[in-house]
């Protein structure tokens, strides 16, 4: 799954990174014979800049590049419901897990994660490490890195029963409701919580004004 327009998370990473001069470096090694293209700095800026202004209108014209709140919405429904990923990682994905007989699940608001990477755990779950695979063909072709259960069987990593498997297109919602709302957002707090729910719930009020 790559596109080149990047998810709405790091689009001003990518600008960013397209801004200023080191950039050049890379057109200088693309270029035949080790001659410098003589571009000025800013021109490379202007033209990712175009770049990302043509992803943000064809995105919002053809395939929504940025997340919907309905899709950010139906990803929270997916996670505190019908995945329960709050039993192990928290409501808020701190790892204050929900349920206290379940594993504890990583603090999801540290993860460095990128999107893609999400997806694959999220699929393919951390085999020995009590992280279900939520899809419910993981390990019986080769989308998990090629592996089978009997591979994993002969590793002697167990695989932890998720409560129910999730479809592709549950999972990127699923994702675009972490990215826009747990990972890498840092603690949760009341303005967090009340973003988090779409309006000031009881929980909120746990965290100071
Ligand atoms: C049965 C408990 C359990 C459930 C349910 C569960 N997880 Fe996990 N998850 C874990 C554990 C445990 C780890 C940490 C593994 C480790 O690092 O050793 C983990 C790790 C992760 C990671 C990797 C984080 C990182 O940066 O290393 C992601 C992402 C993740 N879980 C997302 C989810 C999502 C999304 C769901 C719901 C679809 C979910 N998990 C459901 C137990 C669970």
């Amino acid at each position: 799954m790559s596109d080149s327009c990047g998810t709405g998370a790091d689009l001003p990473a990518s600008a960013k990174a397209t801004a200023g001069a080191p950039k050049l470096a890379r057109d200088r090694e693309a270029s035949e014979g080790g001659q410098a293209p003589r571009r000025p700095w800013w021109l490379a800026s202007a033209v990712a800049l175009v770049g990302v202004v043509v992803c943000w209108t064809l995105g919002a014209g053809a395939q929504a590049q940025l997340p919907s709140e309905a899709s950010i919405a139906a990803g929270r429904r997916i996670y505190l419901q019908k995945a329960d990923c709050q039993a192990c990682h928290g409501w808020a994905g701190d790892g204050e897990k929900m349920d206290s007989q379940a594993p504890d699940g990583a603090n999801l608001r540290m993860s460095q994660l990128d999107r893609d990477q999400l997806v694959f755990v999220i699929k393919c779950g951390l085999p020995g490490r009590d992280m279900p695979a939520f899809d419910r063909l993981a390990y019986t072709d080769d989308r998990c890195l090629g592996r089978t259960r009997a591979d994993l069987r002969r590793m002697g990593l167990e695989l932890f029963d998720p409560g129910a498997t999730l479809q592709s297109r549950e999972v990127e919602r699923l994702t675009d409701f972490l990215l826009a709302k747990v990972v890498r957002q840092g603690s949760m707090d009341r303005a967090k919580c009340i973003d988090f729910w779409g309006e000031e719930v009881d929980v909120c009020s746990e965290f100071p004004r």
